[in-house]
């Protein structure tokens, strides 16, 4: 990890990147207590998010699924950033494209952040696909709107589109950016994991296992978010050039 680390800083030391894209995963917020997905503690009562996570899932048993959805709104409720999120939040004019929809970057301090699988603490009418924020936990499972339909998460479930033009947004950002984090993704799940491959200069993973992504970035850190972002942003704040 040190040798990896040391590399990735002496590259931004010499590149001197003008701009950043982060990408980010589940393994960012694993150091604030919240379980990645494809992990023993990411499982709920035995199931995957595979068989949670879609609208089958939520068509057959919404009161199911939305039991899921409040145990991690729990989780995420009382989670704080951590030293991943605070130091990327950091970094003046970035864009943090990320999968998760616990919205710990924003509560970090990220302004510009595109949510490509929506946001766990937002509902939308099945019928009306009307909106609202529901930060607090429901009286009643599952919830319903006053128009009688019920409420689903506001989140993309498998097999659905991601919010309109997120994803292009994204890739013309990373396309357009000198430095690429790719921070806690296995990198398995598409459109997302697509992203890696739009970005043509330097690149950088952090993640302490080997991802389906590690092989396209430059350098791949084995480490921990919280323990190998802030390195990296000093070096990238440090080298001066970011605008
Ligand atoms: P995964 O659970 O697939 O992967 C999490 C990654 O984080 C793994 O590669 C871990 O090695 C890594 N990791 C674990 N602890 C870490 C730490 N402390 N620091 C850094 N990395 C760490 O999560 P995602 O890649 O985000 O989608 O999964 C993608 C999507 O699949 C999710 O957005 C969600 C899920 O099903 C939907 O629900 C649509």
């Amino acid at each position: 990890m040190v040798a990896a680390l040391n590399a990735a800083i002496a590259a931004i030391r010499s590149e001197k990147p003008k701009s950043t894209v982060v990408l980010t995963g589940a393994g960012v917020s694993a150091d604030s207590g919240i379980p990645t997905f494809r992990s023993e503690g990411g499982l709920w009562r035995n199931y995957r998010a595979e068989d949670l996570a879609t609208p089958e899932a939520f068509a057959r048993n919404p009161l199911l699924v939305w039991e899921w959805y409040e145990w991690r709104r729990s989780l995420v409720r009382d989670a704080k950033p951590n030293a991943a999120h605070l130091a990327i939040a950091k970094l003046p004019n970035t864009l943090v494209v990320t999968q998760n929809i616990d919205g710990l970057h924003q509560r970090a301090g990220s302004k510009e952040v595109i949510e490509l699988h929506g946001n766990i603490f937002r509902t939308r009418c099945v019928r009306e696909e009307t909106r609202s924020e529901a930060p607090d936990p429901f009286e009643n499972l599952p919830p319903h709107c006053a128009c009688g339909a019920l409420q689903r998460p506001d989140v993309v479930w498998f097999g659905e589109l991601l919010p309109e033009g997120a994803f292009e947004r994204a890739a013309r950002a990373v396309r357009d950016s000198d430095l690429l984090l790719v921070i806690g993704t296995s990198g398995v799940v598409f459109p997302a994991a697509g992203l890696v491959s739009f970005h043509n200069g330097l690149s950088i993973e952090i993640n302490p296992q080997p991802s389906a992504v590690s092989s396209s970035c430059t350098f791949a850190i084995t480490a921990s978010a919280a323990e190998a972002t802030p390195p990296l942003v000093e070096a990238i704040l440090d080298a001066g050039t970011h605008r």
